[in-house]
């Protein structure tokens, strides 16, 4: 099903309305052969969706196009010319947009400055940027989005969606020819989402080639004209999203049959483990109770904002209550920050793997042992040889994709990096953990096994608290489900009576 890569060059004629065209494309690193042999194109007003496992190859054919990484061997075609992408700046200039599965905003500039970076509209005086007119044309820009932002305020002070839109209004105001977005909804609500697929809409009626990377197969079947699956650096194959459905997609993806279940196992609760009392952060929680028991999977389901990890941040001691309070086996806990609360068995998953997870520039195995450095050591000195031992287990029981323990996180895939996050804080003896988004930007084959560690945990008497906004997984791995809604503990409901509905009404503000 691989096309052959073409073999002549200049002479070959591309179909009419293919914009872009990549042909045998091949890329390694170290250990990994990253990309061999990838020939995918994009036509003229096509959503071209890219697929595949964590570590499959799809950023790394991104950056490629986008002039961030040299290719080994391969070429680019555009409009049916040869081009040379030897830098972002020169991507940039022939049209070519690519908004990163890891931002790409400067921090302290404003929505409008990112948007308008090195084009700024020039003032009369020179050397003068023209903030008006910058500040109008980001304005219009973001409108069209449909989202609300304030595009004076510096990004770093904007929700990670908002940055989001910040990166889209930045792709569409070059007036791109292809733009491609690398998972661009992991980190939207609904309400978002909807809107970006909108603006998608209006971008292909324009004629944009849109290529579109998601681990959200519903999110493919609504939105792509074709899919391209990568398996190990190679096209399994592409065809038209008629001709495919869930199944099919998976099997390509992963080259075996999975279940595409959520394999809960039931464990008979133990005593209370963790217990919040009347927690109160002014502004944020009012009057939030309840109770997590050993062996227990409590999802905290809500929407975007209803304040599911500013629970997890006051129970980790990384934000301050007002009021209430939080035991621990019984007895209150207290914690000056996040130290204490690892310090006491408490480790929390965080949804920003970047910002509160990993250290990029360490290796996995360090990452990997970091919050427990205790069971590694001895007499002060850190073995390396049970560290090694320690992190190439967890590598192989969540299929972390790596030449080895001794890689730097930097260098692993979105995905792969997710996964090491959650390894370090297995490998902590935490009481209660709590996993935040735990399966955002992993693949469906390796969801399963993370399922599959939950269950494990739970059977070992730890205390799980669940903040997930994907119903199915709250649904599927939970005992018990408290719903928020703007700050407030919404309602309660069992495994048994929990329903999409129900949860839904109880999410939105209803009794
Ligand atoms: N700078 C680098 N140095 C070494 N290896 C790298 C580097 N960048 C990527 N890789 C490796 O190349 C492979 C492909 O990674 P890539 O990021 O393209 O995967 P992906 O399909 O985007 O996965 P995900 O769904 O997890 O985002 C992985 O094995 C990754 O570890
Ligand atoms: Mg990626």
């Amino acid at each position: 099903m691989q096309e052959p890569p073409h073999s002549s060059t200049a002479t070959v004629e591309p179909a009419v309305d293919t914009v872009l065209e990549m042909r045998g494309i091949s890329k390694s690193y170290p250990g990994v052969q990253a990309l061999s042999g990838v020939s995918f194109d994009v036509r003229r007003g096509e959503v071209h969706a890219l697929v595949g496992e964590n570590g499959a190859g799809k950023s790394t054919l991104m950056k490629i196009l986008a002039g961030a990484e040299t290719k080994d061997t391969g070429e680019i075609l555009l409009d049916g010319e040869r081009a040379e992408i030897d830098s972002p700046q020169r991507a940039m200039d022939l049209g070519i947009s690519i908004i990163y599965q890891e931002f790409n905003l400067v921090p302290y500039l404003s929505a409008a400055e990112n948007i308008f970076l090195g084009r700024e509209p020039r003032a009369r005086i020179p050397g003068f940027v023209d903030f008006r007119t910058m500040h109008a044309e980001a304005q219009k820009l973001i409108d069209d989005l449909g989202v609300r932002l304030d595009i004076r305020l510096p990004v770093n002070r904007l929700s990670v969606a908002q940055q989001q839109m910040v990166e889209v209004a930045k792709a569409t105001s070059r007036k791109a020819r292809v733009i491609a977005m690398d998972e661009p909804s992991a980190t939207l609500t609904e309400h978002e989402l909807a809107h970006l697929f909108d603006l998608i809409r209006r971008l292909k009626e324009q004629g944009v080639a849109i290529i579109y990377i998601s681990h959200r197969l519903e999110e493919i079947f609504s939105i792509a004209d074709r899919v391209t699956v990568l398996r190990d650096g190679q096209v399994v194959g592409t065809r038209p999203v008629q001709e495919l459905d869930r199944e099919s997609v998976i099997r390509m993806m992963v080259g075996r049959e999975i279940r595409d279940q959520i394999p809960k196992v039931a464990v008979q609760p133990g005593p209370v483990v963790l217990e919040l009392r009347g927690v109160t952060r002014k502004g944020a929680l009012e009057d939030i109770s309840f109770q997590v028991r050993a062996g227990e999977v409590v999802g905290l389901a809500g929407l975007v904002g209803a304040g599911r990890t500013e629970v997890a941040r006051v129970i980790f001691g990384a934000d301050e209550m007002d009021s209430g309070e939080v035991l621990l086996e019984g007895k209150p806990l207290k914690v000056r920050g996040p130290r204490d609360a690892i310090d006491a068995g408490i480790g929390l998953v965080t949804e920003d793997r970047k910002a509160q997870g990993l250290i990029l520039g360490m290796t996995i195995r360090e990452n990997i042992t970091l919050a427990n450095l205790d069971a590694v050591c001895r007499l002060f000195f850190i073995r390396q040889g049970v560290e090694r031992a320690v992190a190439a287990k967890f590598v192989e029981d969540l299929r972390i994709r790596t030449p080895g323990v001794e890689q730097r996180a930097q260098n692993l895939s979105g995905g792969n990096q997710q996964k090491v996050v959650l390894a370090k804080w297995l490998f902590t003896d935490s009481k209660v953990l709590i996993f935040d988004e735990p399966t955002r930007g992993i693949d469906v084959g390796s969801k399963v096994e993370i399922y599959q560690l939950m269950n494990r945990l739970a059977a070992e008497g730890k205390a799980i608290l669940m903040i997930s906004s994907e119903l199915p997984e709250v649904l599927g791995m939970s005992d018990r489900i408290i719903v928020m809604h703007e700050g407030r503990v919404a309602g309660e409901l069992s495994r048994e009576e929990a329903t999409q509905e129900k949860i839904m009404h109880l999410a939105t503000g209803g009794q």
